[in-house]
């Protein structure tokens, strides 16, 4: 049992902290707008004023936010993560944001004496909830040994794959896949749809065929029936492509599948619909396709 604290209580993040109270350990969390944070503090966190009284008061400090803007807010400034750190400290970053600047956060951290690891998390709320999401660890090894007991209690699922840097560069890579995946899968069932069967037969028979993966089965409902809970929506399905991009770009490794479905998702907020999960991408080429209930 550690004193924890977390900072960005929103779909992932809350669920995260719900499991470490499950679990039976002092969670102190923060988030920018309270009220999101309720659902916490009735089964027993604690709330803190700041990312820095946070800080100040626990041991392992874990944030989990949107993006990179996002956690510079969290990190800098008088109320700042950094403001409140002091040596010994561990503070783990579960968002999916630059690697660069994730390092030069790191370096950072080192200076006042504390360590930091990046600890992005694959798979939806589905698998948070249920323990059985994939925590890719980067930093130090023996800073990731400590904090490995607090680790498990998210999810059995662990890999360590290197230094700072390295979990979000291999989270960024992962994460790719997901809608170029999704994207063949509705062009498939627009095929098959367009062709005469019905939407629902073509989707289970897909669901049952050897081309299913997890990722977009547990998505594909959404297809039929939007959900009632966005789980990751088009500008953020985006912007993990726009730092995938961005990589290839740097390494001169050409990404033609993910720009093609970058292309997508940007077609998608320009019919309004950035809000919306991005399973969207099925309406979005039905639309295009001259579909009528796309
Ligand atoms: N959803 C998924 O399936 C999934 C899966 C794997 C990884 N991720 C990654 O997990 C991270 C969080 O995603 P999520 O789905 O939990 O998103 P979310 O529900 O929108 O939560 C985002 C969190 O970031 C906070 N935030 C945003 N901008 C901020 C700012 N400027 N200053 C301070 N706090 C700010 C939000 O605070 P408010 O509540 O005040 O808005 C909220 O706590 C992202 O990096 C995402 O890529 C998501």
């Amino acid at each position: 049992m550690a004193r924890v604290g977390f900072i960005g209580l929103g779909k992932m993040g809350g669920r995260v902290a719900s499991r470490l109270l499950d679990a039976g350990h002092i969670v102190t969390g923060y988030n920018r707008t309270q009220a999101k944070a309720q659902w916490l503090l009735d089964v027993g966190m604690q709330w803190a004023t700041s990312p820095r009284q946070v800080t100040e008061q626990s041991e392992v400090i874990l944030s989990m936010v949107t993006h990179t803007a996002a956690l510079q807010e969290i990190c800098h400034g008088e109320d700042g993560i950094l403001a409140g750190l002091q040596p010994g400290k561990v503070y783990i970053d579960m968002s999916t944001i630059s690697v660069d600047v994730s390092r030069a956060l790191a370096q950072q951290v080192a200076a006042k004496g504390a360590h930091m690891l990046d600890a992005p998390i694959s798979g939806n709320i589905v698998h948070v909830t249920e323990g059985t999401c994939s925590l890719i660890v980067g930093g130090e090894r023996a800073i990731f040994e400590l904090v490995r007991p607090l680790l498990q209690d998210i999810t059995s699922k662990i890999n360590y794959v290197g230094g700072n840097g390295q979990a979000l560069l291999m989270k960024i890579a992962i994460n790719l896949s997901l809608p170029v995946q999704f994207l063949g899968f509705c062009e498939g069932i627009l095929l098959a749809e367009k062709n005469g069967i019905p939407r629902a037969t073509a989707i289970e028979t897909w669901r049952n065929s050897a081309l299913a993966s997890p990722a977009t089965s547990h998505r594909a409902p959404f297809v039929l029936h939007k959900p009632e809970e966005v789980w990751f929506d088009v500008a953020m399905m985006q912007k993990d492509l726009l730092l995938a991009l961005e990589m290839g770009r740097q390494l001169n490794i050409p990404l033609p599948s993910t720009a093609i479905t970058n292309e997508m998702l940007t077609s998608a907020r320009g019919m309004g619909l950035a809000e919306k999960d991005f399973a969207i991408l099925f309406e979005v080429l039905g639309r295009m396709a001259g579909l009528k209930n796309g």
